[in-house]
């Protein structure tokens, strides 16, 4: 009798042990629940990944460069001329980007910029087209530095930002040449590099990304979905929107474009806006187009030659 009341006793007090241990992980269990059919906090999220260590590589693979360069280049043309056009370039813009926080990676700023105008040497007088279109006067090209001596000051810029090593001419930092479409540097640079009789500088045939590319492809993703979405992202789709820099940054919901159009500065300028607006939604900054250096057009004679007869 006395050992079966022990028995009992014993079972009761690993009952009530098992009640008292359950008990408090099921209040926690509802309270967990409530919590999870509210709003995430969103600063607790950021602030709970940032605590993970794999974190700050993950930013680093999403956002790789460390340096943006804007570039805007305008060029001689003439009323009607076409893309095979040998372009002399007459206006050398950069806007210099960099992080505000180079761990975090999401504030893109314009921390300097390089503008010169270029004299042009094959055809120094300038078409009223060309005038009008770029709002650059004859007197600011004839007063200008030659294309030589414009890409030595660029270098300077370069190497004054810790880009480039002055001696090495090798890259510090990642950089990556950005534009508004894959003309700037695979059209005007190839082709006054050619005029100039030099060669293209290691430091300008590097990475780059097409803006337009970019803002164009983003605005398609966020308009479609599934299979139609490929479809429109596809290059030959006849109905692919192409957006000019306007464009650009109303489906970013910018403000409008400000300074004046085709003034190769002001342009840089909106094109800086436009990728800062990016980085900030997180959109992945990375090349999207070729440069080839090798290119070359029918134009092209021997030794920097313009064969007159061959501009298609
Ligand atoms: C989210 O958490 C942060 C940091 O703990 C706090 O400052 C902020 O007020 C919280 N926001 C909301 C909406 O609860
Ligand atoms: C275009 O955007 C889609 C979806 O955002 C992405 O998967 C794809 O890699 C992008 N393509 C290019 C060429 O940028
Ligand atoms: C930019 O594109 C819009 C829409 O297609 C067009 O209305 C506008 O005239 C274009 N702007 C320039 C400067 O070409
Ligand atoms: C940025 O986008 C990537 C890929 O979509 C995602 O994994 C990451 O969580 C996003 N970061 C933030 C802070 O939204």
């Amino acid at each position: 009798m006395f050992e079966f009341t022990i028995l009992w006793t014993l079972i009761i007090a690993v009952l009530l042990a098992f009640l008292c241990f359950k008990r408090p992980s099921k209040v926690w269990q509802t309270i967990n629940m409530r919590e999870r059919e509210t709003e995430p906090n969103l600063t607790n999220v950021a602030q709970d990944n940032e605590q993970r260590p794999d974190f700050w590589n993950l930013v680093r693979s999403r956002q790789p460069y460390d340096v943006f360069l804007v570039l805007d280049i305008e060029g001689t043309c003439e009323l009607g001329s076409s893309f095979d056009y040998p372009n002399e370039i007459i206006e050398f813009p950069v806007c210099l980007m960099r992080w505000k926080d180079d761990r975090q990676r999401r504030e893109l700023e314009v921390v300097d910029e390089f503008r010169s105008f270029v004299k042009p040497s094959w055809r120094p007088t300038l078409t009223r087209f060309c005038k009008e279109l770029t709002g650059i006067s004859q007197l600011q090209v004839d007063s200008a530095p030659s294309f030589m001596e414009v890409l030595q000051s660029v270098f300077q810029f370069l190497v004054a930002h810790g880009v480039l090593d002055e001696d090495s001419r090798e890259p510090l930092l990642r950089f990556c040449w950005c534009s508004d479409g894959p003309y700037d540097i695979r059209d005007f640079v190839i082709k006054q590099c050619f005029i100039s009789k030099i060669v293209v500088p290691d430091w300008l045939r590097g990475d780059a990304l097409d803006v337009k590319k970019l803002v164009t492809n983003w605005s398609i993703s966020q308009k479609y979905q599934g299979r139609k979405m490929k479809v429109m992202l596809s290059r030959n789709h006849p109905h692919r929107p192409s957006l000019n820099i306007s464009s650009q940054l109303r489906v970013l919901g910018l403000p409008a474009f400000q300074g004046r159009k085709h003034s190769g500065i002001d342009d840089a300028r909106n094109i800086a806006r436009i990728l800062s607006e990016c980085a900030r939604r997180n959109i992945s900054l990375q090349p999207n187009t070729r440069i080839d250096s090798n290119r070359r057009w029918s134009w092209m004679g021997k030794s920097g030659q313009v064969l007159q007869g061959l501009i298609g």
